[in-house]
């Protein structure tokens, strides 16, 4: 068959087609102008054309190529409507949705709230690695070396060195605090969000990954009243301007004094009921004044220098707020949920 004869067979072919599905368009694409096309063949054939013909010849053609992007361009217009967006070029996941879709999570609400709340007193956010280092999670904050929580209960291991080099899962982000002392300069007030993980059976009570926030303030002269100010101002802010709180001592490795915060029940207010377990509180975070040692760690010499960090659980937050029961929902993304906050 000579050239013109197939350049005009596909074009009758091209001009009459009805494509009916988006596969079936992509189908003859690929036959007519993929790289093995039918379209390159006649091209190479179009070479030999006598200089005579090579006018008509390649005009014919350049009109087939379009006669069959027209066809496909058709059938992506007409099933593109109907089964999603028109050309999968043209889709940008990144682009910002006109209006609002979806929910923030609540613990995203919760964290931003944190935010705010301390951003108000000069504090700034610092970020730091989920894969961490033993040194980073324990040594540096003054964890003995036989201490429990390096255990195997508590910890998850990504390798074992049996040194400061373990590689493990953070079980908490005061790393991000030993972080900052490290690389910052003086004074630091700074929040250090993030996920943690702890090898514990998941239940309603328990997960093995969940969120904090802690806060580190080192400068000269800074006193266990500034940080029971602080925190009493976090919690009139995030609970209401009549919460009480009391500090109650505790024990924490990187903290001398240290002391658990609770807050009167925010649902019986301090009569006693089920969630407070009749005691009136509910504890919502651990704080306390750095150690000493930990200062040192990190090349801070407590004789000039003092500082305070604190650490709250977001779920913990979120759960006496919303009253959420169940820890579990945080993490499973069921719409019915979500859509409640
Ligand atoms: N890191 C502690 C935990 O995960 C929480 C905590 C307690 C953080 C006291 C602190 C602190 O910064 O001072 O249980």
């Amino acid at each position: 068959m000579q050239l013109k004869e197939k350049i005009d067979q596909l074009l009758d072919e091209a001009r009459k087609i009805r494509l009916q599905s988006l596969e079936e368009a992509e189908q003859y694409r690929i036959r007519l102008l993929g790289r093995k096309g039918e379209l390159n063949d006649l091209f190479e054939e179009f070479k030999q054309v006598e200089p005579a013909f090579k006018k008509e010849i390649g005009q014919a053609l350049n009109q087939l190529k379009n006669a069959i992007q027209e066809a496909v361009q058709k059938a992506k217009d007409e099933c593109g409507t109907q089964n999603g967006p028109k050309d999968m070029d043209d889709l940008d996941l990144s682009r910002p949705v006109d209006g609002r879709i979806g929910h923030r999570h609540p613990l995203s609400q919760v964290r931003e709230e944190i935010y705010r709340i301390f951003g108000k007193t000069g504090f700034d956010i610092s970020d730091g690695p989920e894969i961490e280092d033993d040194w980073h999670v324990f040594t540096a904050l003054n964890f003995s070396a036989d201490h429990p929580a390096r255990d195997m209960q508590d910890t998850f291991f990504i390798e074992r060195t049996g040194s400061t080099k373990d590689v493990l899962l953070r079980t908490h982000t005061s790393s991000v605090q030993i972080r900052s002392m490290m690389n910052r300069s003086l004074p630091i007030r700074t929040l250090c969000p993030g996920r943690v993980y702890r090898n514990e059976a998941v239940s309603a009570r328990a997960h093995c990954f969940f969120h904090q926030v802690e806060g580190l303030y080192v400068d000269k002269g800074v006193s266990f009243a500034d940080l029971h100010d602080t925190l009493l101002y976090f919690a009139r802010e995030m609970f209401g301007s009549d919460t009480r709180i009391r500090l109650r001592p505790s024990y924490f490795p990187f903290t001398e004094p240290s002391a658990e915060m609770d807050i009167a029940c925010t649902i019986c207010g301090g009569k006693g009921c089920t969630l407070c377990k009749g005691t009136g509180w509910v504890e919502i975070l651990g704080c306390g004044m750095v150690d000493p040692n930990v200062l040192e760690n990190c090349q801070i010499d407590p004789g000039q220098y003092s500082g305070f960090a604190f650490g709250m659980g977001v779920e913990r937050i979120a759960n006496l707020l919303y009253r959420v029961n169940d820890l579990r929902l945080f993490s499973e993304n069921d719409r019915r949920f979500l859509a409640q906050f």
